[in-house]
């Protein structure tokens, strides 16, 4: 009998390992994977590359215009492994780097730029058999997801993760305390925005993974997908 696709939505706050966890599943179950993050960061990239962000100030008119020629998609590189392209470009390391992350929270509160992202989202999981993870996915993108997880950490667990995944890609100028003072301010813009602020479905499950090592995290989300597919 041919099993039951579902749609999973996996929120919450930034470097807390949900994209590790929403890619395993993925893995794991056959289903898609959608870093809806990295859609944000490649907008915010292509935004610096224009020279449309000055300190705290977006060109939002001029950005307005550009956005029928911003193109993001995703491709599975040779190691299995989903990559980010702009424009025909392979970002997945640029948008990953302190500029784009000290600059994306801008990008992500502009209305316009959520409504075009959403719509993306959604066709790209009109048929199901999706793991997405984001902010917004429970909330805005598929309010209607059979399985929703909000994942949350202490600021410092996530700081410390998100250091080591900057050194061990060869990172040596940027300071522990500048990745803990990135990621609460992140929270802060996050949470606090008008546009869609980041917050917990009210049917969403929640997962605070301070104390989990990944397999535990892992074997947790995969039976809750089980118990969606019965
Ligand atoms: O998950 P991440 O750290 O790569 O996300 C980058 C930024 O994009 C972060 O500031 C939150 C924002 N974001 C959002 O507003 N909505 C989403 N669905 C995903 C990310």
């Amino acid at each position: 009998m041919e099993k039951k696709r579902i749609t999973i939505a996996i929120d919450g706050h930034s470097s807390c390992g949900k994209s590790t966890m929403a890619k395993a599943l993925a893995k794991r179950i056959g289903y898609a994977y959608i870093d809806t993050g990295a859609m944000y960061r490649a907008v915010t990239l292509y935004c610096l590359e224009h020279d449309m962000i000055k300190g705290d100030e977006v060109n939002k008119p001029r950005l307005r215009r550009h956005m029928s020629k911003i193109e993001i998609t995703f491709k599975v590189n040779d190691e299995g492994k989903s990559e980010t392209w702009l424009n025909g470009k392979n970002v997945e390391q640029e948008i990953r780097g302190m500029e784009v992350s000290s600059k994306v929270s801008l990008i992500a509160a502009i209305g316009f730029v959520r409504r075009a992202m959403v719509a993306q989202q959604q066709a790209m999981g009109r048929n199901k058999g999706i793991v997405m993870d984001g902010r917004d996915i429970g909330t805005v993108v598929f309010p209607d997801a059979e399985l929703k997880v909000f994942v949350t950490a202490s600021a410092q667990v996530r700081a410390e993760r998100r250091y080591k995944e900057l050194q061990s890609k060869g990172d040596t100028t940027t300071t522990f305390d500048e990745v803990l003072a990135n990621v609460v301010e992140r929270d802060r813009i996050d949470s606090s925005r008008k546009e869609s602020p980041l917050r917990q479905a009210d049917d969403a499950l929640l997962l605070d993974n301070s104390h989990l090592s990944l397999d535990e995290q892992n074997e947790w989300l995969y039976n809750e997908y089980l118990s969606r597919i019965k």
